[in-house]
């Protein structure tokens, strides 16, 4: 991975820090804007919702509740968060934590893609519905989950978000199962194309 792909990074990281101004509600009400983290030459980056309460407190990405189950879940394949990307559809926390709007979502999708990008992972990983509609429009996260999906070159393995299981500790099973394939999928995923192609997101 070059130094440019991590100087942009970081830049990009900055330029959401900073960002203000927008009119969006998250944009305008959060304590801190939250950009994502992770390894610039990661195998797999995580997509999540938005930033939850403790998120938007200490402006990173998953360090509250779901982010500890993330943890374990990584943990169950011997994988650490300096190994993976991180990061969220918004990057700013919706106020009382509701549903990101499509506006919003919108708004937010370049900074996003162009992560996803930089990043350039051999997997993608939607957790939960708002991100998967993202990448792969009108699929379901309850149907979808677990598989490879391989979309213009790029590889998704939709998963259930983690908040989900802690609402539902059944699904626990379900995503330690699920992140049990990653590895071979990962194993299958061909190298993803420069740019990423998703179908346009509409406000
Ligand atoms: N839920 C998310 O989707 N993202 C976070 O960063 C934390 C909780």
């Amino acid at each position: 991975m070059s130094a440019a792909v991590e100087r942009r990074l970081a830049e990009l990281a900055e330029e959401i820090r900073g960002h203000r101004g927008c009119g969006f509600e998250p944009c305008e009400t959060c304590l801190h804007p939250v950009p994502g983290e992770g390894s610039a030459s990661a195998e797999i980056a995580f997509v999540g919702e938005a930033p939850g309460a403790r998120e938007d407190r200490e402006g990173r990405p998953f360090v509250g509740p779901a982010g500890q189950l993330l943890d374990r879940l990584l943990q169950s394949i011997s994988l650490a968060r300096e190994d993976v990307f991180v990061t969220n559809v918004l990057k700013a926390r919706p106020p009382g934590n509701r549903d990101p709007r499509p506006g919003e979502v919108f708004h937010s999708w370049p900074w996003l893609k162009e992560q996803v990008e930089l990043v350039r992972p051999r997997l993608v990983v939607p957790l939960g519905r708002y991100a998967l509609e993202c990448f792969l429009p009108g699929a379901r996260v309850s149907v979808e989950h677990g598989r490879a999906i391989r979309q213009a070159g790029w590889t998704y393995v939709p998963l259930y978000h983690p908040a989900a299981a802690l609402r539902m500790y059944p699904l626990t099973e379900t995503m330690l199962a699920d992140f049990a394939r990653l590895p071979e999928h990962l194993a299958a995923a061909p190298e993803p194309p420069a740019e990423l192609i998703v179908e346009p997101l509409v406000a």
